[in-house]
């Protein structure tokens, strides 16, 4: 589909096989995630512009590149984004980070909004926004509305791990976002839970259950 990456290079597999599995607890889950959010990160800003400028090494003047364009904002969707923050500042250190709260609701899995802390300058910014879990494609979709109703342009979107139904709906209401997963899985089941996913991406980031 366009506009949708899957990221299967073999590290990032191999440690999505680990967070995958029951027995993960919760400090390698953490960390795991963590890990993906970096390798995924470097992947997701391939295109991002560079320009040229001269400096000086110890032996001759040397043209190289160096990031132009706008500047970065990361957009952790709360709770379980936020396990993928660090990972992304790892690589993109002066990155300014805003927060969107949203849970689903249990019965209807609707998302319900409550929280937003948003960089001022954000409608001036490449937006990156994470999440580990996308599902229903409920949560991603009306963050990126949101942001789009804040002047935001350019939204890229990444995803450790999708199920069809999510991706769907994500870019049939948003078809000029970009999508990066490391997984695209089978289905949903009847809770809307990832099959064959990783569980409750919350709760084992955090240890709540
Ligand atoms: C999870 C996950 C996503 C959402 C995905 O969060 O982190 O935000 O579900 O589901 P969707 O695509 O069907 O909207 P959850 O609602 O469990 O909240 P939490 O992070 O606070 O646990
Ligand atoms: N949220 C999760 O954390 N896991 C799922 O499988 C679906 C939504």
């Amino acid at each position: 589909m366009k506009n949708v990456h899957v990221l299967d290079h073999p590290l990032i597999q191999h440690k999505l096989a680990i967070i995958r599995k029951t027995t993960t607890g919760v400090k390698e889950f953490r960390e795991i995630v963590s890990e993906i959010a970096m390798l995924m990160c470097y992947d997701a800003t391939r295109d991002l512009q560079t320009r040229t400028k001269t400096i000086e090494t110890p032996v001759a003047k040397a043209k190289v590149k160096v990031l132009a364009g706008k500047k970065l904002a990361i957009v952790p969707i709360l709770r379980a984004g936020l396990g993928m923050v660090d990972g992304m500042l790892s690589l993109i250190p002066s990155a300014k980070v805003g927060h969107i709260g949203l849970y689903r609701d249990p019965v209807t899995h609707e998302p319900i909004e409550y929280y937003c802390k948003l960089p001022e300058d954000i409608e001036n910014r490449d937006v990156i926004i994470v999440d580990p879990m996308l599902a229903t494609g409920g949560s991603a979709s009306a963050a990126v509305t949101f942001l789009k109703k804040r002047g935001v342009t350019s939204i890229k979107v990444l995803n450790i791990i999708a199920a069809p139904e999510g991706v769907e709906k994500l870019m049939s209401d948003h078809p000029d976002i970009q999508l990066y997963v490391a997984a695209l899985d089978e289905k949903l089941n009847e809770n809307k839970y990832i099959v064959p996913g990783l569980g409750d991406a919350g709760d084992r980031i955090f240890g709540t259950k």
